[in-house]
């Protein structure tokens, strides 16, 4: 069974959707995190976004293992690594192009197959998984998401001020909106939640509600370790 999060950054939704494949004993996919390290790769290698022919060889050359809470690049742990700004700034850019959306898209249909999996993006109830048993869209005021950013980045020894954070998140989620591929949008038939003013147990005990309501799913018996 698969269960889509979807939403801007800094909405709660890798949070939440970790916390609900824990609740659920279902694996969690972080498919924002395949696009950093794809933007990761092209940074090391010198190809810019517009370089198509680069970009084709790097894919079909890139070694991508996505484990629980871990992302392996070319045999390197780099889970901390495609948290910086340039490659948060990279993967935004990277995210428009067709030949990069289609190369994760598929591999994470490849992921999902015969699994039980929460996975978490821009697309994933729109494109990649269109069948879900159950879609979320997440949502909250921008400036409250640039703060819960700013205080992340604090955590990671990066001080910036929310001006700063404010801006490239208006130009991320302006990107991620705009583009013609896989724009950033609730499925149709996606349950939509404002998280602004509520805590995570507040999200994750609505998720959990609305998953049982509408599959009959309310989580393992005893196992609650969520294993990707
Ligand atoms: O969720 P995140 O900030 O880690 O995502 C990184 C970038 O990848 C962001 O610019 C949006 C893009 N992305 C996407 O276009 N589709 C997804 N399914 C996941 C992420």
């Amino acid at each position: 069974m698969i269960i889509t999060i979807d939403g801007p950054a800094g909405s709660g939704k890798s949070s939440a959707a970790r916390a609900l494949a824990q609740r659920l004993g279902f694996d969690y996919l972080d498919t924002g995190a395949m696009y950093r390290a794809v933007a990761l790769a092209s940074l090391r290698a010198g190809v810019a976004p517009d370089d198509l022919t680069g970009l084709e060889r790097l894919l079909r050359h890139l070694r991508l293992e996505i484990g629980p809470g871990r992302v392996i690049l070319d045999g390197e742990d780099v889970s901390s690594l495609i948290r910086a700004p340039d490659v948060t700034a990279r993967a935004s850019e990277l995210a428009v192009i067709g030949l990069v959306r289609r190369y994760l898209a598929e591999q994470q249909r490849a992921l999902g197959q015969g699994r039980n999996l929460v996975c978490e993006g821009r697309d994933q109830g729109t494109v990649v998984f269109p069948d879900a048993a159950c879609k979320f869209f997440l949502q909250a005021d921008p400036t409250e998401r640039a703060r819960r950013r700013q205080r992340e980045l604090a955590q990671r020894g990066k001080t910036l001020s929310l001006e700063e954070v404010l801006q490239a998140q208006n130009e991320r989620d302006r990107r991620d909106a705009e583009r013609d591929l896989a724009p950033m949008m609730p499925a149709a038939d996606a349950v939509v939640i404002d998280t602004t003013h509520l805590t995570l147990e507040e999200v994750v005990d609505r998720l959990v509600q609305e998953v049982a309501a509408r599959t009959g799913a309310k989580g393992p018996a005893q196992d609650s370790g969520a294993r990707a």
